[in-house]
C-alpha cells in the first residue's frame, strides 16, 4: 500500500508527467520498445530517485518493460506530493512524503525494499547502504542495482575496496551521457533557477563563490557567469583550481573568499566545506545554498549554534542571525538547491540520465549471472545509442568513418 500526502493531487501530477514526457524522446523510445518486448518481465525494482515528474516517467518506462516497480524519493525536501499521487493513481505502491524527518524517510526507503527486488534503481546510495546493513534480509533475491550520483558512487567505491559491496552496481553517474550533460548543464542551469526563484536576487556583479570545481560545479560556475556573476572556485585539487583559474575564474581558499563572497555554493560532496570559523568573516546578507547530494556540506549545526535566532525571512529561505546582527540566509535548510527549491534538472537533461538508467537496468537483467560484486561503467553502445537517439530528435547530423579512416585511426 502507497504512502503518500494525499491521493486526491494526483491531477496536477498527471500534467507534469505529461509535460515531461512530451520533452524526454530517449525514453519515450525506451518505453515503446520496453512496452513490445517485455524485457524486464517479473523482475521487481525498488527505486530511490528525487520523486519528481521526470523520475515518475521513468518509473512508468520501467514497469512498461513489464517491472513491478516500488518507488520511493531519495531526499524528502525533493520530493513532489502531487507526482507521488500521480504515481499511486497510476497503480504503483510509492511511498514518498515531502518534508518528513529522517525516521521517516528511512522507514519510507524500507517500505520500498519489503518487496525483496531484483534490481535497485538508487540515487545517493541509501537503499544499497540498507540493504548491506539493517536490511540485508530483504537482499536475497537482489541481481544488481543501478547508482545515479556521484556521491552514491563514491560510496559504492569504499564498499568496494573494502569487499563489503554484496551485488554488481552500473554506475549511471560516470556514463558521459550522464555526468557530461546532467551533472554539468543540468546543475549549472537548475542550480541558478533554484537561488533565482527563491531569493527574486539579480546575479549579476555579485561574487558568487562556487565550492567545488568538479562536472557540476563547472556548470554552475558557466551559468552564472553567463547572468553576469563574478566567479570565485574554492577547490581542493591543484588541477582543478588551475583550470578554474584558466578560465578566468578566481580561485581562492574558503577562508579568503567568505569575507568577499555574497552568494556561496557548495556542490563538493565533502562535509563542513562551510564552518563556523567561515561564517564568522561573512558580510551581512549573504545567501548560502547547497547543490551536493547530502546537507552536510554547510555545517548547519554550526551555523545554529554561532546564531542568536532563526527567522523565516521567505518561503525555502532562513535567516540566521548574528551577535553582531549580520543575517546569513540559508535556502532550503542546505540542501540540494535545485531540488528542494526548483524542479531538478531540465526535462531534456534527465532525458538523457533516464534513458542510460532504463538501458543499464535492462543490461543488468539481460546478463545477469555474468557479473562480479563489483562496480560497472555504463557500456559504451548505451552511452552512443542514448546520444544518437538525443542527435536524431533534434535533427542534427553527424559524420562516420570511411573505412579508410577508421584503419587510418584504429588499425584494420
Ligand atoms: P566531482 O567529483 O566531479 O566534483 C567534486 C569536486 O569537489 C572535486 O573537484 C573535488 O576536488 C572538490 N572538493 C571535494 N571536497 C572539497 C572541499 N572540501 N572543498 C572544496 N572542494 C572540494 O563531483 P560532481 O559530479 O560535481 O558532484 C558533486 C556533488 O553534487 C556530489 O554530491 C553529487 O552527488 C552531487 N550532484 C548533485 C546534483 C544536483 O542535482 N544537485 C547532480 C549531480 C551530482
Amino acid at each position: 500500500m502507497s504512502r503518500i500526502l494525499d491521493k486526491d493531487l494526483y491531477q496536477s501530477g498527471l500534467q507534469k508527467m505529461d509535460w515531461a514526457f512530451r520533452y524526454m524522446p530517449a525514453l519515450m523510445g525506451i518505453h515503446k520498445r520496453f512496452s513490445d518486448e517485455k524485457p524486464l518481465k517479473g523482475i521487481d525494482i525498488s527505486l530511490s530517485v528525487h520523486m519528481e515528474a521526470k523520475t515518475a516517467n521513468l518509473v512508468t518506462t520501467l514497469a512498461a518493460g513489464g517491472a513491478n516497480v516500488y518507488a520511493t524519493g531519495c531526499n524528502p525536501l525533493s520530493t513532489q506530493d502531487d507526482v507521488a499521487a500521480a504515481l499511486a493513481f497510476k497503480g504503483f505502491e510509492v511511498n514518498a512524503v515531502y518534508g518528513v524527518g529522517y525516521g521517516d524517510y528511512v522507514a519510507q526507503l524500507k517500505a520500498t525494499l519489503d518487496n525483496e527486488p531484483h534490481v535497485i534503481v538508487d540515487d545517493g546510495g541509501d537503499l544499497l547502504s540498507l540493504l548491506h546493513d539493517e536490511y540485508k534480509h530483504r537482499s536475497n533475491k537482489v541481481i544488481g542495482g543501478c547508482e545515479e550520483t556521484t556521491t552514491g558512487i563514491n560510496r559504492i567505491r569504499a564498499m568496494e575496496k573494502s569487499g563489503r559491496l554484496a551485488f554488481p552496481m552500473i554506475s549511471v553517474n560516470d556514463g558521459r551521457c550522464k555526468h557530461l550533460f546532467d551533472n554539468r548543464y543540468g546543475t549549472g542551469q537548475s542550480v541558478m533557477d533554484g537561488i533565482i526563484r527563491t531569493t527574486n536576487m539579480l546575479i549579476a556583479g555579485k561574487n558568487v563563490v562556487i565550492a567545488g570545481y568538479g562536472w557540476c560545479g563547472r556548470g554552475i560556475a558557466l551559468r552564472a557567469r553567463g547572468l553576469g556573476a563574478k566567479i570565485i572556485i574554492c577547490e581542493i585539487d591543484p588541477v582543478k583550481a588551475y583550470e578554474a583559474t584558466m578560465e578566468g575564474f578566481s580561485v581562492l581558499s574558503m577562508d579568503e573568499a567568505a569575507e568577499i563572497g555574497e552568494m556561496f555554493i557548495t556542490v563538493t560532496g565533502c562535509k563542513d566545506v562551510i564552518c563556523k570559523r567561515h561564517f564568522s568573516k561573512m558580510k551581512d546578507g549573504v545567501v548560502l545554498a547547497n547543490a551536493g547530494h547530502f546537507n552536510v556540506e554547510i555545517n548547519m549545526d554550526d551555523l545554529a549554534g554561532a546564531s542568536v535566532r532563526i527567522e523565516q525571512a521567505r518561503k525555502n529561505i532562513d535567516s540566521y542571525i548574528q551577535k553582531d546582527g549580520r543575517r546569513i540566509n540559508v535556502i532550503a535548510e542546505g540542501r540540494l538547491v535545485n531540488l528542494a527549491a526548483a524542479d531538478g534538472h531540465p526535462i531534456e537533461i534527465m532525458d538523457m540520465s533516464f534513458a542510460l538508467q532504463a538501458l543499464s537496468v535492462e543490461y543488468l537483467v539481460k546478463h545477469r549471472g555474468s557479473f562480479e560484486k563489483k562496480l560497472y561503467p555504463v557500456p559504451e553502445e548505451i552511452d552512443n545509442e542514448v546520444a544518437r537517439v538525443k542527435l536524431q530528435s533534434e535533427g542534427i547530423c553527424i559524420d562516420s568513418l570511411t573505412p579508410e579512416q577508421h584503419a587510418y585511426l584504429y588499425g584494420e
